[in-house]
């Protein structure tokens, strides 16, 4: 006889749906830091399958910042926004945009998908398959896991069949479920922006190196024959980046000055400003061995670093940014914009097809998931808290949730 809710860690015959599982919640009275947010609690299993969805047994979730975002409640309320939409109607919210898992049931019009599957799932979504109009473009893409409820952190979840893309089976689970936001965001964020995409020799340099896409940028530009430089805080994350392919480093310790550029009239703080990117460029030449700016900046971390990225891009060159992680406000000197004729190039997430081109290069090696620690499910809480305090070790951490 079915068990209403099987314990993590406890087998689960093929195909056997229970009605409830354990899952991470996010609940409005709770908003705030990951500690306060999240709590791990049983719920009904969403196993109402459309004619084109698709019920996911989750093996391994990666982890996430939207889990952080989405836990804040700010600068969106996940869970009003899905019923402001109507794509969700829970009181609750289940987070996670990376995973992978075992196909457990499938609607009667799914084709590229049969239960038993090992699938990688991409939280691109794209709406339900009835009401998308074409898949391989990214024209209202919004965030799984995060715009729209029923993430990887519960042990099963529901998808639409265009999420699921077949594991390859040189991956471990880990390497599977764990990087995929982070590769395809990089992927496209370096090779999509023609003319500005990654080339042979092209100097780049990578903020955050050591962190989720920053270590999946510097193998994309390794790939590439490009030559990426990339930012760190610590000592360990700088042997990290090099380990992984990174000819040269910056320790933005050694730097002040970040965050807000400085009125323009305040002529005392405006110079040290300058003084900053000085000093800033010439670190970023002698880590290159040699006197040439990047053509490409991959940002991220947002306010306190964006006035640095867009002065010392090369001319012609592009900031690339997918993220404010130490704040939203993002100001630059507009003179650096039209005299050197930079771009600022917005990016977000992937296209289906970038996710599987991705996927392929994973599948055959020649970029890795670079896997950084690997946490229970009972620990999910302490590892976004990790995250949220820029204590996660290099690479991309994951959950298992099996
Ligand atoms: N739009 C999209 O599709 C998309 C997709 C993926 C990720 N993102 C965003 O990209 C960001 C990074 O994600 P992730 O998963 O790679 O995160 P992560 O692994 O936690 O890494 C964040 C990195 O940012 C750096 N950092 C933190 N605070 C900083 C500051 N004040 N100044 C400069 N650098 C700082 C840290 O490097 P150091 O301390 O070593 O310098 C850290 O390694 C997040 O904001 C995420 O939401 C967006």
């Amino acid at each position: 006889m079915n068990k209403d809710i099987y314990e993590i860690g406890e087998k689960i015959e093929l195909g056997v749906i229970p009605e409830f599982m354990y899952a991470v919640t996010l609940r409005e009275e709770r908003f705030g830091e990951p500690n306060e947010s999240m709590r791990i609690e049983k719920v009904k299993v969403p196993d109402d399958i459309d004619e084109y969805e698709v019920l996911i047994k989750v093996v391994v979730a990666g982890i996430n910042h939207n889990v952080i975002w989405a836990g804040r409640g700010r600068p969106l309320n996940v869970i009003q926004n899905c019923k402001k939409l109507d794509l969700d109607q829970r009181d609750y919210f289940i987070p996670g945009s990376d995973g992978a898992g075992i196909v457990w049931k499938i609607g009667k019009k799914v084709t590229n998908v049969n239960v038993g599957d090992e699938v990688i799932i991409q939280s691109g979504y794209l709406g339900k398959e009835s009401d998308m109009v074409k898949r391989s473009e990214i024209p209202n893409i919004r965030a799984w896991g995060y715009e729209v409820n029923g993430g990887t952190l519960a042990q099963f979840t529901k998808v639409q069949s265009y999420q699921c893309i077949k594991k390859p089976s040189s991956l471990t689970w880990e390497e599977a479920g764990g990087c995929l936001v982070g590769a395809a965001t990089s992927y496209r964020m370096l090779c999509h922006w023609k003319p500005n995409d990654i080339k042979e020799n092209d100097p780049v340099l990578i903020w955050g190196g050591a962190s989720g896409i920053g270590s999946m940028a510097i193998q994309i530009a390794k790939m590439k024959g490009a030559r990426p430089i990339a930012v760190v805080s610590t000592k360990e994350k700088a042997d990290y980046c090099k380990s992984i392919g990174a000819v040269g480093i910056i320790n933005r310790n050694d730097f002040e000055n970040w965050g807000k550029m400085p009125d323009i009239n305040d002529t005392v703080e405006f110079a040290k400003w300058r003084e900053h990117v000085k000093k800033f460029r010439y670190a970023f030449f002698e880590a290159l061995g040699e006197k040439k700016s990047p053509l490409i900046v991959f940002e991220h971390p947002g306010e306190n670093t964006f006035s640095t990225s867009l002065a010392v891009v090369d001319k012609f060159g592009m900031v690339v940014t997918c993220g404010g992680t130490s704040g939203y406000y993002g100001n630059f000197d507009l003179r650096q914009l039209w005299v050197y004729q930079k771009r600022v190039q917005g990016s977000h997430f992937a296209s289906l097809d970038e996710c599987k081109e991705v996927i392929n290069l994973l599948g055959e090696k020649k970029i890795g998931s670079c896997i950084g620690k690997v946490y229970k499910f009972k620990d999910a809480i302490k590892a976004h808290d990790d995250m949220a305090k820029n204590k996660q070790p290099g690479g991309n951490s994951v959950i298992m949730i099996e």
